[in-house]
């Protein structure tokens, strides 16, 4: 195993993120050799913390997230705070000195990773101020990693952009999409490309559409000045969506190199027909969850849970019919869909085929069940194929059958977090599962063309309850097409 020496720089190292996914991550990758005894992790926040606190914190957060953690004790000893002001320079020299010194007691070869899980408008500034006072002029590589959202709209993410690559490369900047660290999004791309029996048919010829379903349980919670600003097509449509439509859609890269793959990726984000004014209700669906029933509980509609949030506007559920103008999904609809207090927490694509010409073996003409490919992203993870076989008895008649697959529980060992394998992949210098630039501005000019659409309207909020599916109209954007979503369980 490749096990670079690395000092990896948290910022946001009190936040949320830190405490449940970027500790528990490091530390099994420490547990599992994939970085050795020479690394260390310096956590900055303003916070006026000692490296104890910092360690009691590390420790806590393992804890919640690991069942055999005998070498935490060692483990933590790794972690230093620092207390951080990211506006004032003479922060960067201490920082400066404090990696220096660090470098020096680990053997890390000047190798550093600069991780930016902390509020958006920072992260210009900060990437500024590393280069400006010498944070990148060590002797290894460095690299900078950065949380979402990049951006608000296309033009924002690309003053962000530019402001960033003042200091830092293309190929030193890692934009974290958390779904692209997950194993079955991961392999979207290896199902498709080494299977003869699907990559065959992946087209429009043989696919009569493709469903791709995220929903969540939970409400807003607590992050109601993020979301209230963003809404769930900036949250997750911009990002988690399009990337998985693009894992979907794109063409077999040539080689298996993130410059490769990350380029048939943008050529897919390329070719998204941009919402038209006109038919941007034959075309999108937005929602907002009012009050009903969670996991047997009543739970308070959006615009209740708190005072701020009173008569907002704000979309916490999108579907969407999006089209690939290429000529290997002409005419191929990929329908999405995300939400918020929703039924249940799941993440799935299915893949329907075309029926064949004439089936003879259907019971009934209206109950078609044609092939279909699922793919079972969270919770459970596997694939699913639906075929039609005989019905046992006399006659010949058809029904579905299921040949089933699941990844959970294999060898006993949990899947690793999607965090855990976007921090290996980032020391280890790969950028596959990072979005590229390319990537990020034509999923903003797509999500512009649609929110500038709807902004000519005035939603009527809200239109789901809590615990269901979403809107009746996001039933209907299927039917006017002659198909349904399929039921997510
Ligand atoms: C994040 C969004 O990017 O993804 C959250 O900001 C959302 O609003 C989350 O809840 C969903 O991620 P996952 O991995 O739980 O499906």
């Amino acid at each position: 195993i490749d096990k670079p020496n690395v000092v990896i720089v948290i910022f946001g190292a009190t936040g949320d993120l830190s405490k449940r996914k970027l500790f528990p991550s490091i530390y099994r990758l420490y547990q599992n050799g994939k970085i050795g005894e020479d690394f260390a992790v310096v956590g900055l926040a303003r916070r006026p913390w000692t490296n104890e606190v910092f360690r009691e914190n590390v420790r806590d957060s393992i804890q919640n997230a690991s069942l055999n953690a005998e070498d935490i004790e060692a483990f933590s000893s790794h972690f230093y705070y620092h207390s951080f002001d990211v506006t004032d320079t003479s922060s960067y020299d201490h920082l400066k000195i404090l990696l220096e010194e660090l470098e020096g007691n680990y053997q890390t070869d000047g190798n550093r990773i600069f991780y930016l899980a902390m509020a958006p408008e920072y992260f210009g500034s900060i990437a500024n101020q590393l280069q400006q006072n010498g944070l990148k002029d060590s002797a290894g590589w460095t690299r900078l990693v950065i949380e979402k959202p990049f951006g608000h709209d296309l033009e924002s993410a690309k003053a962000l952009n530019n402001q960033i690559r003042v200091a830092f490369n293309e190929n030193q900047i890692y934009r974290i999409d958390h779904y692209l660290g997950k194993e079955m999004v991961q392999n979207i791309e290896v199902i498709r490309f080494a299977n003869g029996i699907f990559e065959h048919l992946w087209n429009n010829r043989f696919i009569s559409n493709i469903q791709v379903t995220s929903s969540e349980e939970l409400g807003v919670e607590d992050r109601a000045r993020y979301y209230d600003h963003s809404g769930a097509t900036r949250d997750m449509v911009q990002n988690h969506m399009l990337q998985m439509v693009a894992l979907l859609a794109m063409e077999p890269p040539i080689k298996l190199t993130p410059e490769e793959i990350r380029s048939e990726k943008v050529k897919v984000l390329r070719a998204l027909r941009h919402v038209d004014p006109d038919k941007v209700d034959e075309f999108f669906v937005r929602g907002q969850y009012g009050s009903g029933t969670s996991k047997g509980e009543v739970v308070k509609g959006y615009r209740e849970e708190t005072e701020e949030l009173a008569g907002s506007t704000t979309e916490t559920y999108v579907a969407g019919k999006v089209m690939i103008d290429n000529y290997r999904w002409a005419g191929v609809p990929f329908y999405i869909r995300t939400g918020k207090r929703m039924k249940e927490k799941s993440t799935k694509i299915v893949v329907e085929f075309k029926d064949i010409p004439m089936n003879l073996y259907y019971k009934d003409e209206a109950e078609k069940h044609p092939n279909l490919l699922v793919i079972n992203i969270q919770p459970n993870e596997g694939i699913t194929l639906y075929l039609n076989a005989k019905k046992a008895g006399i006659g010949s008649i058809a029904e579905p059958i299921k040949l089933s697959y699941t990844n959970n529980g294999v060898d006993g060992i949990n899947t690793p977090e999607a965090y855990e394998k976007l921090i290996y992949d980032c020391i280890i210098g790969d950028t596959t599962n990072f979005t590229h630039w390319d990537e990020v501005a034509y999923s903003w000019a797509f999500i512009d063309s649609l929110l500038q659409a709807w902004s000519a309207s005035q939603p009527k909020f809200p239109n789901y309850p809590s615990g269901s599916m979403g809107p009746q109209a996001a039933n209907d954007l299927l039917e006017q097409d002659g198909f349904h979503w399929w039921p997510i369980t």
